[in-house]
């Protein structure tokens, strides 16, 4: 195998130079350019932390204006794309539309203004358009006339509008929810070379349009080890329920190596200690259910579940904590999100730092194009058997 070095998940490869985000695992260290999670999740909003992560910085007060304007303007979608939403299959689950949607966008705006520019249409298109196809799912899956966004809401308040609002109930907005969505979006906006990013660089550096880079990178978060696990964690605490299981029946399973079954928002490939947006996603969910108290159930689950595999000598010697999805779906659950909608959800708050990580690998010189080797374990050389001969 000469130099190559085999490192399955490529949990020791650095595969690019960033300054973006910097995670410390042992410490529980996330910053968006510089700036601790927490004080962005106290202070900033969505759409200065897309803002932040994609430039570079914090915007002045007209440049975010200037923003928010532009992300307003963008919000409808190209009336034609609504047939596309017609012709999936009722039960068409919502990251598969929104990945075949996002990529569908290049032919309705093929033009990529230049990449250097704080304000790029394309960027501001792709914010604000994929929060309308994310609610216009929801609304066309259940049948419902689909809702346009109002420029007088902000980003969190206009899609929980698209997504609740009807002709015949009009829905009421509630600062603390759009409080939550916010939070729930900024501490999901960025986290380095994940899956789903990694996924966006390494399609993306073939030099592909980001439309594509970025639905490879939807299509990624998907699966229930990466940004599907907010939707696992739900289904698992309802099962725990609907099973009538215990908790030390839950650990006991998450234990035994002959079941595949995992403790579902638990561990993670860098955090080896509380992953910081965990913690912060644990206060927004107290918060939010002292007025659900219809989902109380479910967090105190969730809350004995911790406990117990945190004071257990398997997850400690493994160093499993909870992670930020352990307690984001119960929020989501909170805001009358749909457990499908979960990872659709993460989808949008990721978007920008896709973007910012696609904006990076475009603008770096240096940059190759993604080419990992392997180590070849197959058959030695042999001679190709005609078919009447084979055995
Ligand atoms: N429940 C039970 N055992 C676990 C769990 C878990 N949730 N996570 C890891 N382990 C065990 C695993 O079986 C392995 O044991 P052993 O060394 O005996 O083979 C050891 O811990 C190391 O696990 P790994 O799978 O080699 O670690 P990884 O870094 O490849 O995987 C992970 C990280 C997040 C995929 C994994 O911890 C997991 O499957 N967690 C549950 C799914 C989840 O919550 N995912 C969300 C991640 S955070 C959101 C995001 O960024 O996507």
């Amino acid at each position: 195998t000469g130099l190559i070095t085999f490192d399955p998940g490529f949990g020791n490869t650095g595969s690019c130079k960033s300054a973006i985000t910097f995670m410390n695992g042992e410490k529980g260290i996330l910053r968006y350019r510089g700036i601790p999670i927490e004080q962005l999740a106290e202070n900033s909003t969505f759409v200065e932390t897309a803002y932040l992560l994609i430039n570079g910085n914090l915007p002045d007060r007209k440049t975010l204006t200037r923003t928010s304007v532009m992300l307003s303007d963008f919000s409808l979608l190209h009336e034609d794309m609504k047939f596309f939403y017609q012709n999936f299959p009722r039960k068409a689950h919502p990251m598969g539309i929104l990945s075949a949607m996002v990529n569908a966008l290049r032919s309705f705006y093929p033009e990529l203004i230049d990449l250097d520019e704080d304000l790029n249409f394309t960027f501001l298109r792709l914010i604000s358009k994929v929060r309308t196809m994310a609610a216009m799912a929801y609304k066309i899956s259940r049948g419902h006339k689909v809702v346009y966004p109002r420029p007088d809401y902000s980003y969190c308040a206009n899609f929980l509008h698209m997504m609740f609002d009807s002709p015949v109930i009009p829905y009421q907005m509630d600062d603390d929810l759009v409080d939550a969505l916010n939070v729930f979006w900024i501490l999901h906006a960025d986290h380095e070379q994940n899956c789903s990013t990694a996924a966006v660089r390494v399609v993306g550096s073939g030099k592909v349009n980001i439309y594509a880079a970025l639905s490879a990178g939807i299509s990624a978060l998907w699966g229930p080890l990466h940004g599907g696990a907010n939707q696992a964690v739900i289904q698992m605490l309802e099962s725990i329920q609907q099973e009538g299981l215990s908790i030390p029946q839950v650990i006991a399973k998450a234990k035994d190596k002959n079941d595949p079954f995992r403790l579902m928002g638990f561990g993670h490939r860098v955090y080896k200690t509380y992953d910081p947006r965990a913690k912060i996603m644990k206060k927004i969910c107290d918060k939010v259910l002292s007025r659900c108290k219809h989902l109380d159930s479910l967090l105190n689950t969730a809350m004995e579940l911790e406990a117990a595999a945190l004071s257990d000598a398997y997850f400690q010697e493994k160093n499993l904590y909870p992670n930020v999805d352990f307690y984001s779906g119960i929020v989501l659950r909170a805001m009358g999100i749909p457990t499908n909608m979960f990872t659709v959800m993460f989808a949008i708050g990721r978007l920008p730092g896709w973007i910012a990580q696609w904006r990076e690998d475009m603008l770096d010189s240096n940059q190759k194009i993604s080419r990992p080797r392997q180590i070849y374990m197959g058959e030695n050389i042999r001679d190709y058997t005609p078919i009447d001969e084979r055995p």
